[in-house]
C-alpha cells in the first residue's frame, strides 16, 4: 500500500543535492512525498507528485525526518531530584550520583525497569524521536548488566553496554579489579544483546588506559565503540574516541584545539547533549568550533536521572540554536542525520528514497518553530516505518 503525503509546507529532507542550506540540510517548499513498504518512494513538489494508494494532508504544516536520539540511558529505577536542585541551589554536577541510582535500580524487578524504558520511549516519541540509543551502566554486576542490555534490546536495536560507568562501591579499594569484571565475565553476559560497548572516560570515572582497555576488549567481543567524552573537564576522552575509531564521542564540552582537530579530521561523530549543561548549570560546548573546523555534529538527550532528565529533542534543539548559536537547519540535521551517523544508520536521519519512512508532521509550516516555539508541543503525529506511530 502506497501513501502520499500531500500539502506539505516543508519537507525537510536532508538530502544535500536538493536546496542546500546548512551542513547537509536540505528542504523542499510547497512538497510532497510518497512512502510504499515502509519506505520513501518519492519526493519533490507537491505539483508534480505522482499518484499512490491513499492520501494524507498536511495542511501546508512541516514535515521532517524522525529525531534520532542518539545518546539515552533509559533502564534505571528511582530518580535523583533532590540532587537536580541542590545543584539549582550551587552545588556542582558529580558522576558519584551516578551510584545512588544504581543501588535503586539493582532493588528493582525487571518489570519495573521495562515500565521505565516504555514511559521514556513513549514520551520520546510524543516528542518526535523514532530511533533511540539506550545504555546499561545503572546495574554493574554481570546479572545486573546482563538484564539491562535484555531490557534495552526489547525495545531498540542501538543498545549500549556501559558496564564501565562508574565503579561500584562494592569495587571501591579495587578498580583494576572491576576493569577486568568489565571486560570479561561482564561483558561475555552483555554483547550478545548490544551492538555499542561505551566508556565513562572522566576523572572519577575510568582514566585513558582503563577506557582503552574497555574499548578494545568490547570491540574484540564484535561490539563498536564510542565514548562518554570530556563532559566534566578536559581529559584523554575525545582522543581515544577518535584513535579507537569510535562512532561518536559525546559531550565534548571541555575541547582544546587537538581534540578539535581530531574529531574534524575523523569520521568519528561530536554528539553534543546541551541538556546536560542546562540541568547541571555547566558551560554548553563550543558548538560553533566544532561545526566551522569542519567535524560531524549530532544531538541528543542523554536522557538520565541524574545530569539530564529530558527526553525531548526539541528543547535540545532550542539549546543549541539559543545557547551554542547552531542555526535553525544546523540543530535540525545534528537531531536526525547527525544521530543517524552517531549511529551509523544510512537508513534514518532524512528522507531521501530508500530511507525508511520514519518521519514526523509538525504543527508549525517549517523547522525553524522547533526553536522559534521553545517548550511548546509541535509534533502532531510521528511515523515509524511507514505506518502511523503516534497522532
Ligand atoms: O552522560 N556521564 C555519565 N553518565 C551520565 C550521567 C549519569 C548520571 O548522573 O546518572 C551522563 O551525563
Ligand atoms: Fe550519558
Amino acid at each position: 500500500m502506497s501513501t502520499l503525503i500531500t500539502n506539505i509546507g516543508e519537507l525537510v529532507t536532508n538530502q544535500p543535492d536538493e536546496q542546500a542550506g546548512g551542513a547537509g540540510f536540505a528542504a523542499v517548499a510547497d512538497a510532497a512525498m510518497v512512502i510504499d513498504d515502509a519506505r520513501v518512494a518519492w519526493t519533490g513538489p507537491a505539483s508534480r507528485a505522482p499518484a499512490a494508494d491513499q492520501a494524507v494532508d498536511a495542511a501546508g504544516r512541516a514535515v521532517l525526518p524522525g529525531f534520532v536520539d542518539s545518546h539515552a540511558h533509559l533502564v534505571f529505577a528511582g530518580e535523583r531530584s533532590a540532587e537536580f536542585a541542590a545543584r539549582m541551589a550551587g552545588q556542582p554536577y558529580r558522576a558519584g550520583g551516578i551510584r545512588s541510582t544504581v543501588a535503586a535500580t539493582r532493588a528493582a524487578a525487571d518489570d519495573q525497569l521495562r515500565a521505565n524504558v516504555g514511559r521514556l520511549a513513549a514520551e520520546m516519541l510524543a516528542q518526535g524521536t523514532t530511533t533511540f540509543e539506550c545504555k546499561s551502566g545503572y546495574g554493574l554486576t554481570v546479572g545486573d548488566e546482563a538484564r539491562a542490555v535484555a531490557i534495552a534490546a526489547e525495545f531498540t536495536r542501538e543498545v549500549t553496554y556501559l558496564g564501565a560507568h562508574v565503579v561500584p562501591p562494592e569495587f571501591e579499594a579495587d578498580p583494576a579489579g572491576y576493569v577486568e569484571l568489565v571486560c570479561g565475565p561482564m561483558l561475555d553476559a552483555c554483547a550478545p544483546a548490544a551492538r555499542w560497548v561505551d566508556v565513562f572516560c572522566e576523572r572519577g570515572a575510568f582514566g585513558r588506559d582503563e577506557a582503552a582497555a574497555v574499548l578494545a576488549a568490547g570491540t574484540a567481543a564484535g561490539l563498536q565503540p564510542r565514548v562518554h567524552a570530556n563532559q566534566l573537564g578536559p581529559g584523554p576522552g575525545v582522543q581515544l574516541a577518535v584513535r579507537a575509531g569510535a562512532a561518536s564521542a559525546d559531550h565534548c564540552t571541555y575541547l582544546d584545539d587537538v581534540d578539535v582537530d581530531a574529531l574534524a579530521s575523523s569520521s568519528t561523530v561530536a554528539t553534543l547533549l546541551p541538556g546536560v549543561e542546562f540541568s547541571t548549570r555547566q558551560p554548553y560546548p563550543d558548538a560553533r568550533r566544532l561545526l566551522d573546523a569542519g567535524a560531524v555534529v549530532a544531538l541528543a538527550t542523554d536522557c538520565n536521572p541524574g545530569s539530564c532528565f529530558t527526553s525531548s529533542m526539541p528543547l535540545c534543539i532550542a539549546l543549541a540554536v539559543r545557547e551554542m548559536r547552531m542555526t535553525t537547519q544546523e540543530a535540525v540535521w545534528a537531531a536526525t542525520a547527525g544521530g543517524a551517523r552517531a549511529l551509523r544508520r544510512a537508513d534514518v536521519g532524512h528522507l531521501g528514497v530508500g530511507a525508511s519512512a520514519d518521519f514526523i508532521i509538525l504543527n508549525a509550516p517549517s523547522h525553524t518553530y522547533l526553536a522559534y516555539r521553545p517548550g511548546v508541543p509541535l509534533v502532531g503525529a510521528a511515523w515509524r516505518a511507514g505506518a502511523l506511530a503516534r497522532n
